[in-house]
């Protein structure tokens, strides 16, 4: 069968960096003729995860041979302990052995962890290859394969090491999507529902209405989405590619999510999404609490989150037993966006009105965070 209701975003970037993100079903059966032309030589190594390589690495290996294209796979352990400097190392040790050389292509396969992971490995092997993406959950879809930021955790935080290093095209593959697993779907979702609350209220009615329906499986809601959401991105990007302004929108609950996120060391007690979710509830609140909004969009954005099965508040069960207000201040504090301890956070004025908002006083937060019930 041959490829149909492909849609095609470009990300806008200078020196001849644009890329496309190609968006449709059944993409994987066509990647090996869609990635061939990027390619010097017709050699590729494929890095995925041992849960993704189960369902999608064959699929994978049998379009590349169709094309002649000769490749190797490295599979690594899933979830978001990957993203740590021991496995970085294992990953590049096995990508020099496997002879990559530097007009090499790597091919990543995976959700956001193996994306980011074997993103920063390019960026830095052989002082940068290139690569393309094939994102495999739809976190990845709709925000981790798009715009180049790729790293790893420390044990002093998310993603605190890293490089910009932009893929040469990514192919989303919404068919890839039906393995899997609910929460993370559900995850997701969280950053989808993000864009709309940054800038878009039209994409939030149409959420609103459609949400549930694109969770559960429907694929012409689901591509809606994602093409929404690259699109989103994607101008984002091409305006402030090294996030020097309003490339931080995109953190709308990020910097309370990274604090969650923190405070349960990475672990399958919340993940990324979950955080997302429960961190742009605390921004509408913050926001409200500073007196930049009436809190009247608060329950609405709630009351949708949940009926989509996130969590939206700091009860959640993996949560337990939470923080000091203080030990939240430290998290956030070691957010990318704090410059010379002064917090900078997303707030929003409505839905659809989100800014970036400076010197956040520190006293102000703690206030808030007490309020929540943050001990
Ligand atoms: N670079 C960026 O701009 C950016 C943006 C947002 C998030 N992130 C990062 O992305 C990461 C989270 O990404 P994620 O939620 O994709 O996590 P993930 O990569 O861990 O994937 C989630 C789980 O689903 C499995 N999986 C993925 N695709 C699958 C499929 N099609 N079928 C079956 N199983 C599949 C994975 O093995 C994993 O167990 C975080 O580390 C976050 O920091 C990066
Ligand atoms: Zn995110």
């Amino acid at each position: 069968m041959p490829l149909t209701n492909c849609e095609k975003i470009t990300v806008n970037l200078d020196n001849d960096r644009s890329y496309d993100i190609l968006v449709g079903g059944r993409l994987i059966e066509f990647a090996g003729k869609l990635i061939k032309p990027h390619l010097k030589r017709a050699f590729t190594v494929i890095v995925t995860d041992e849960n993704v390589a189960k369902h999608h690495l064959a699929d994978l290996q049998a379009a590349f041979s169709n094309q002649e294209i000769e490749c190797e796979a490295i599979i690594l352990p899933a979830g978001e302990t990957s993203k740590k400097m021991a496995t970085l190392e294992i990953l590049l040790e096995k990508l020099l052995a496997f002879g990559v050389e530097r007009n090499d292509v790597i091919t990543i396969l995976g959700g956001g962890v193996i994306g980011d992971l074997a993103g920063f490995a390019a960026a830095i092997l052989r002082r940068g290859v290139d690569f393309v993406q094939i994102p495999t959950s739809i976190l990845a879809q709709v925000d981790s394969s798009v715009g180049g930021k790729t790293g790893i955790n420390s044990p002093h935080g998310k993603n605190l090491l890293g490089a910009f290093h932009q893929p040469k095209l990514v192919l989303a593959d919404i068919d890839i999507l039906d393995t899997l697993s609910d929460r993370h779907m559900r995850a997701g979702y969280a950053e989808i529902f993000k864009y709309a609350l940054i800038n878009d209220p039209e994409f939030y009615l149409w959420l609103l209405a459609n949400g549930q329906k694109l969770i559960a499986g429907d694929k012409a809601a689901r591509q809606y989405a994602v093409v929404k959401s690259c699109q989103a991105k994607a101008l984002i990007v091409g305006l402030d590619e090294k996030e020097l302004g309003i490339r931080a929108l995109l953190n709308l609950g990020h910097t309370f999510g990274h604090a969650l996120e923190a405070h349960c060391q990475y672990s399958e007690r919340l993940i990324h999404g979950e955080g997302v979710a429960i961190g742009m509830v605390l921004a509408f609140e913050f926001s409200a609490f500073l007196g930049f909004n009436n809190g009247s969009d608060i329950e609405p954005i709630k009351q949708h989150l949940a009926d989509i099965g996130l969590p939206t508040n700091i009860q959640f069960e993996g949560l337990q037993p939470l923080p000091s207000a203080a030990q939240m201040l430290e998290f956030m504090l070691q957010d990318k966006k704090t410059q010379q301890g002064e917090m900078t956070f997303i707030l929003a004025k409505a839905v659809g009105k989100s800014f970036v908002e400076k010197n956040v006083d520190q006293q102000l937060v703690l206030n808030f965070l007490k309020g929540k019930n943050f001990k």
